[in-house]
């Protein structure tokens, strides 16, 4: 302490905000949206039900949500000119970072997001147009890295259907929707709908803070997701695993060198600022993991690498010391890859399926007036000093 400054890096112990979106228990493993249990969220809900439940605070009447996935498909197509700035991007560009950039670009197609105070009614259709837009920019970075035809999405598709549309129709063949897949799409988005204060979601509000448009404190939380210690990790397990199988599927191995001071790898997928005991999440997808896999009738070693390595982990006292568990991203990888989605797209879905968190909590931020966000510091560098002319130097 130095006057009135706390030092909490990493806000470990820092409340940054009141908000009455999404509940987490860690100790726990407790998670709930505006009340409801994600257990029963990814069982009986939709993801855009699930969407219209963080954003608006309810669960919609039937007409109320087919009026907004109507909405969100009037809106799925993107702006003219978006198309050629994609186009100027290399076919090797990270997704993740043309997703940022497509995503800030919408304050220019549509400058009347800009203004800091708008009616509710433009709220609602900057929001809309984000969530509809989202899955076809995914969809369409995609295509571009694979230097593939653009899909247009389809006014007749829900919106995960569509998005499995635009991914992998051709013009010559549209892709077969599967069930199976649509199902595993809608829970794995479902659970990363949201997760309170998070990285990303603490960056859209530090951003939003400020009267930041909504199209730029979102592309701010997308560029906090990218990172590997946060959303980054889901496309690093995978990563992790396949070079584990590459190495004879030798997990004591791994488990070692992730425990290694000296050595930075560390076993991806695991460990979690908040959940202590596991992540409530991350049970739901092992679980979804097998029987989805099966339904697909796909067989992929790496999930047995990945259930070894648990395993391995919740017996070795470095983990259970540290409370190291899996989390929401030690699994998903496995299921995006079934449904064939390449390794570089997964922090992507990751950051379609935290769209609706992140517009909750910057239209929350909005409604309470919060002020901006501006943090102190503990000054460490150099005391007071006089200007040395530059030939009075050495
Ligand atoms: C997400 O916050 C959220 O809610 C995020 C998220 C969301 O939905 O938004 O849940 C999504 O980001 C999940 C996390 C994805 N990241 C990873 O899987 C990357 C691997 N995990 C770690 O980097 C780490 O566990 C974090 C980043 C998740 C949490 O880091 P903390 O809370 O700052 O913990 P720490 O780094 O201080 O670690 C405490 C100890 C340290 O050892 P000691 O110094 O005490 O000896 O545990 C060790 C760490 O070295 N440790 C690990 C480890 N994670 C922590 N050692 C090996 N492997 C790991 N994965």
């Amino acid at each position: 302490k130095t006057g009135f400054v706390t030092l909490d890096s990493g806000y470990k112990n820092t409340g940054a905000t009141t908000s009455a979106i999404t509940f987490l228990d860690g100790e726990e493993g407790i998670l709930h949206y505006r009340g409801y249990p994600i257990e029963q969220l990814a069982e009986n809900s939709s993801f855009i039900e699930v969407a219209y439940l963080l954003i608006y605070g309810e669960l919609p009447s039937q007409a109320q949500l087919d009026g907004f996935s109507s909405q969100l498909s009037q809106h799925s197509r993107l702006p003219q000119g978006l198309e050629n700035i994609l186009a100027g991007f290399p076919a090797n560009a990270h997704p993740m970072g043309i997703l940022s950039a497509l995503v800030s670009s919408l304050t220019a197609f549509y400058p009347e997001s800009v203004e800091p105070n708008q009616t509710k009614e433009q709220i609602a259709l900057n929001i809309t147009r984000l969530i509809a837009q989202i899955s076809t920019i995914a969809a369409w970075v995609y295509k571009h890295g694979r230097g593939e035809q653009l899909i247009q999405p389809k006014a007749n598709l829900d919106y995960c259907s569509n998005f499995l549309h635009m991914m992998f129709s051709t013009p010559e063949q549209d892709y077969e929707i599967n069930p199976v897949v649509v199902d595993a799409l809608n829970k794995l988005l479902i659970l990363h709908a949201d997760h309170e204060q998070n990285c990303s979601t603490s960056t859209v509000r530090l951003v939003g803070s400020s009267q930041a448009s909504l199209y730029s404190s979102i592309s701010a939380g997308i560029n906090a997701l990218w990172g590997p210690l946060h959303g980054g990790a889901n496309q690093e397990v995978i990563e992790m695993l396949e070079a584990i199988k590459q190495d004879g599927g030798n997990s004591e191995k791994w488990l070692e060198k992730a425990k290694d001071k000296n050595d930075p790898f560390r076993l991806m997928g695991f460990g979690h600022r908040v959940y202590k005991n596991f992540d409530p999440r991350a049970k739901i997808i092992k679980a979804a993991c097998d029987n989805i896999l099966n339904n697909l009738g796909v067989n992929d070693p790496t999930l047995n690498i990945a259930k070894e390595l648990e395993q391995a982990a919740l017996q070795d006292s470095y983990f259970v010391d540290r409370k190291l568990y899996p989390n929401v991203d030690f699994y998903s990888g496995i299921i995006y890859k079934a449904i064939g989605l390449p390794n570089e797209m997964f922090t992507v879905m990751f950051a379609i399926g935290r769209m609706p968190g992140w517009i909750a909590q910057w239209k929350e931020l909005r409604e309470n007036k919060e002020p901006i966000g501006r943090p102190r510091q503990i000054y460490t560098g150099q005391s007071v000093r006089d200007y040395t002319p530059i030939n009075n130097r050495n």
